[in-house]
């Protein structure tokens, strides 16, 4: 063995090493009816040796609960402030100011990132944010610089996978996608000589959604699958195949060495027949394998900084992309554990600690009412259209319950998600009633009847008025009044 060679070898594992003592990344969202309290958030992280997280938007509760954490942090820019960001340089510096600046002297939090934008080149987007991406990003940018943290703080923009495409089929024969090649390489050219990565977004599990003949082993990690061949090189997984692709895309375009990150990476366990908790574990442990033994890909074999998606389930979060989309949490939205993972380091999942829950009592269909009864339908309906239900659908964990017990399913998830309201019972139609018994069925214990958190009780017990478990408390009163509101006038028509 040649020194070089050694050097190398020597090289890696000190990578691997530094990469396991730097922990795990994850990302972190909001949408949720009955958001976690952030100090419980922060603390479940550090708890489970998450280091690094990415965040959406500037939330001003969870900045503060990452203060004097060690955590690093990524925070995100919503495509919607694009178009003023891009609009002039002011704008930007204001954004900095307000959102970087000041948690990082005030607060203690350690920004690394700012993520410009989302997934702007989404072709469902259409061209909607081609123009104003780039002008944001040297704006954001220059503001960094300004604001003295240039050095600190590092410019990315999240893009999924399809900016790129590989006409062969094979990662060697990646390039950027036509319509948007020569504005990427500008991106890429800008991040490179401001020490900024690219970010990109890799789901395997949308390979499998997509495509129902798609190879079910190759969206997993544990060799299992018929190996893809691509000249010298042999791929058994999507994840290797797609970050190669982009590899390739990168090397062809004069950018060999291009830092990358893989911004979100994960698997849903529930709102379809291929979200579950089986395949969710399965996939999630073989990439913390990954990760924690410091695995690149075949073109790179120094492996990236991966941030899970994501921490904590979203019931708020929008359906249109499929009834998953509320559930890639590793854990449920209130920090309690999905299925076990081995952390590495004799570490096993730890739940989130000081959850503080609403009385133990569910909303259910009334024993001795009819199933015929004619107002059932529009009460499930009425039930699901302000709670959240994507874990009826089929192939789902509640899936097979039987009418009964569907109807008591959205019944108590309307009940739940007002924070057991008074009243929020009553207005099914006399169908429904209040139970201190566990409604759970026996069968399919596997669907959760849940009691959601108590928002109020956290609030009381750490400060006072503005924060994010308090507008979350009147965002739930005002879904109640709108619900009454929608009753009464359904009663008049
Ligand atoms: C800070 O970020 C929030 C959330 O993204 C945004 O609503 C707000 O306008 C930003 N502040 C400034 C001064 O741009
Ligand atoms: C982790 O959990 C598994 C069961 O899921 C258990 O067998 C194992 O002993 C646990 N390991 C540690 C270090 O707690
Ligand atoms: C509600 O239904 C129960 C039987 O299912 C009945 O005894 C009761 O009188 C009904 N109440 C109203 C207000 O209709
Ligand atoms: C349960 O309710 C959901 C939501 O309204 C509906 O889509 C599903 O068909 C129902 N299933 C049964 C068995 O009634």
């Amino acid at each position: 063995m040649d020194f070089g060679l050694m050097f190398k070898l020597f090289l890696v594992s000190l990578l691997g090493k530094i990469l396991i003592a730097e922990g795990l990344a994850c990302n972190w969202g909001t949408r949720a009816t009955h958001p976690l309290p952030p100090d419980i958030v922060a603390k479940l992280m550090k708890d489970n040796g998450i280091k690094k997280v990415k965040l959406f938007e500037v939330v001003p509760e969870v900045m503060k609960a990452l203060g004097n954490t060690g955590i690093e942090v990524m925070v995100g820019i919503p495509n919607e402030l694009l178009a003023p960001l891009a609009s002039s340089v002011r704008v930007a510096e204001d954004w900095v100011s307000q959102n970087v600046s000041t948690y990082i002297s005030k607060n203690g939090v350690d920004v690394r990132y700012v993520a410009i934008g989302n997934e702007p080149f989404l072709k469902t987007y259409k061209d909607m944010f081609s123009q104003t991406i780039y002008p944001a990003l040297e704006n954001i940018q220059a503001a960094l610089i300004k604001a003295g943290l240039g050095r600190q703080v590092k410019v990315t923009i999240p893009i999924n996978a399809d900016v790129y495409q590989s006409e062969s089929g094979m990662p060697s024969g990646g390039n950027f996608r036509p319509d948007i090649h020569d504005l990427m390489i500008s991106i890429v050219k800008f991040l490179n000589d401001n020490g900024g990565p690219l970010t990109i977004n890799i789901y395997p599990f949308l390979s499998l959604y997509a495509d129902p003949h798609f190879p079910v082993d190759y969206a997993f990690f544990d060799g299992a699958s018929a190996p893809v061949v691509d000249g010298a090189i042999t791929y058994t997984n999507v994840f290797e195949a797609n970050y190669d692709t982009l590899i390739w895309a990168l090397e062809k375009n004069g950018f060999p060495n291009m830092p990358i990150i893989v911004g979100e990476v994960g698997w849903p366990t529930d709102g379809d027949i291929n979200a579950n908790k089986e395949y969710a574990r399965r996939f999630n442990q073989g990439l913390i394998n990954r990760i924690n033994k410091g695995i690149g890909t075949p073109k790179r074999p120094s492996p990236p900084d991966i941030y899970l998606f994501a921490l904590i389930d979203e019931d708020a979060k929008s359906v249109q992309p499929g009834n998953f989309e509320r559930h890639w949490g590793i854990f449920y939205y209130d920090g309690s554990i999905k299925y076990p993972l081995d952390l590495g380091n004799n570490r096993n999942l730890t739940a989130a600690k000081g959850v503080r829950y609403l009385s133990r009592k569910w909303c259910v269909m009334r024993p001795d009412a009819d199933l015929s009864d004619s107002n059932l339908p529009q009460s499930i309906n009425n039930a699901c259209t302000y709670a959240d239900c994507t874990s009826l659908g089929y192939g789902s964990s509640c899936g097979g319950l039987d009418v009964r017990n569907n109807a008591s399913y959205a019944f108590n998830m309307f009940y739940q998600t007002t924070n057991q309201q008074k009243g929020s019972c009553d207005q099914f139609y006399n169908l429904s009633v209040i139970t201190a018994i566990d409604p759970t069925p026996v069968r399919d214990s596997s669907c959760r009847f849940e009691i959601m958190i108590d928002t109020g009780r956290h609030e009381q017990a750490r400060t006072p008025t503005t924060s994010l478990a308090g507008r979350m408390y009147y965002y739930n009163s005002v879904l109640t009044l709108e619900f009454l509101l929608g009753l009464i006038l359904a009663s008049f028509c």
